[in-house]
């Protein structure tokens, strides 16, 4: 699915110059002058970033501007590059980041244009730092510049942020709206190929984390990349889409335990007792039955993997927990936006 083109009218009322007001219009270099050598991300969202790295940068020993940079570029141990420009506003930070060959200090924000010679690396990587670009169609367009033809650039996002640095359309709009909004600043230059979206949510928090506890998932990692117009045939690498992993379970196995969830009131996929949900008596329910049986464990492999499927289906957003309809006896899906969804019609635990 990919969005239609804005026309340049709407482009303007969108992105207009109040769009990207923010609550703290001070000096960027004051802000991040005060070192943060902490973690923006969960360790498995970052886990998940370096295997994204991973599977998109095909290069062998590529050139890599790391825009907006700071003490991590989540490089897989595997990737060794020829060359890793970290391009940010904390020395330190930059000092910190050893993977790094060289360190540039440059506020993208009082100038948008990148101090780097044109057509001079194979991949630029932006990792949770979009949201603070107060010009990003410029520095879309400059990453553009100083990439080779074929080359790819790869924004990642998550919804975690300084929210006083953060522009004010990304504050004000939804997680599947800040898809959009990146989408829009790859498309608004000609220069890149049409952009790809990978999207990796509502996996389990490590225990080990520090916000780690029931019920708040892992941050979400939202991927959006497009490549530098102008691939030379020469060029033999493709970028595959990252690999989606296998159902963690025995397919043989959930199947002899749907056979006896009527009995077992036990999730097939986790083990879980099920709930007793009452299905909402609206004008549009499906069920003709007063209750289902649903799986309300926020771990559960079904529910886990399914944000992806969901995605891939085109379903941004969403997920399903596994029901199980006691008057047919099948087992079935009921698709949630959020982890919360659903549950006000627990009726037994
Ligand atoms: C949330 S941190 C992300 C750092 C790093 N990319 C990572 O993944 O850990 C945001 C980074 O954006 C950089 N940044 C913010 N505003 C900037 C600006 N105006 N120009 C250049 N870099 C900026 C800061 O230096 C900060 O390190």
């Amino acid at each position: 699915m990919h969005p239609t083109p804005l026309t340049e009218a709407t482009r303007r009322l969108l992105y207009g110059p109040a769009a990207f007001r923010r609550e703290d219009e001070g000096d960027d270099r004051l802000f991040y002058a005060t070192d943060r050598l902490v973690s923006h991300l969960d360790e498995l969202a970052r886990a998940t970033v370096a295997r994204l790295i991973a599977a998109l940068v095909v290069e062998e020993h590529p050139a890599i501007l790391d825009l907006m940079a700071s003490w991590d570029t989540h490089l897989p141990a595997s990737l060794q590059p020829e060359r890793l420009v970290g391009l940010g506003l904390n020395r330190n930070e930059l000092e910190r980041n050893t993977r790094l060959t060289e360190r540039v200090l440059h506020d993208l924000n009082r100038d948008p244009r990148l101090p780097l010679p044109a057509a001079s690396f194979d991949v630029v990587l932006d990792i949770v730092a979009v949201d603070y670009l107060t010009r990003p169609f410029e520095v879309f367009a400059e990453v553009a510049r100083v990439l080779r033809p074929g080359g790819l650039h790869l924004v990642v996002f998550s919804n975690r942020c300084f929210p006083e640095k953060v522009v004010k359309i990304w504050h004000e709009s939804s997680d599947q709206e800040r898809i959009l909004i990146v989408e829009d600043y790859f498309q608004a230059t000609d220069l890149y190929t049409e952009s790809s979206l990978w999207i990796s949510q509502g996996k389990p928090r490590p225990a080990s984390d520090k916000y780690g506890g029931p019920g708040l998932p892992s941050d979400p990692v939202y991927a959006v990349w497009a490549e530098r117009k102008g691939r030379p045939a020469s060029l033999a690498v493709r970028r595959p889409p990252p690999v989606v992993d296998r159902p963690p379970w025995d397919e043989d196995e959930v199947a002899r335990r749907k056979a006896e969830v009527g009995r077992t009131l036990r999730c097939p996929y986790c083990g879980e007792k099920l709930s007793k949900w009452a299905v909402p008596q609206t004008p549009f329910t499906e069920y003709d039955v007063e209750f289902l049986w649903v799986c309300f464990n926020d771990r559960c492999p079904f529910l886990v993997r399914g944000w992806d499927t969901m995605n891939r289906q085109g379903n941004r957003g969403y997920s399903y927990r596994m029901m199980y309809h006691p008057g047919k006896g099948y087992c079935g899906s009921l698709p949630v936006p959020t982890l919360r969804a659903l549950r006000e019609s627990i009726i037994e635990e």
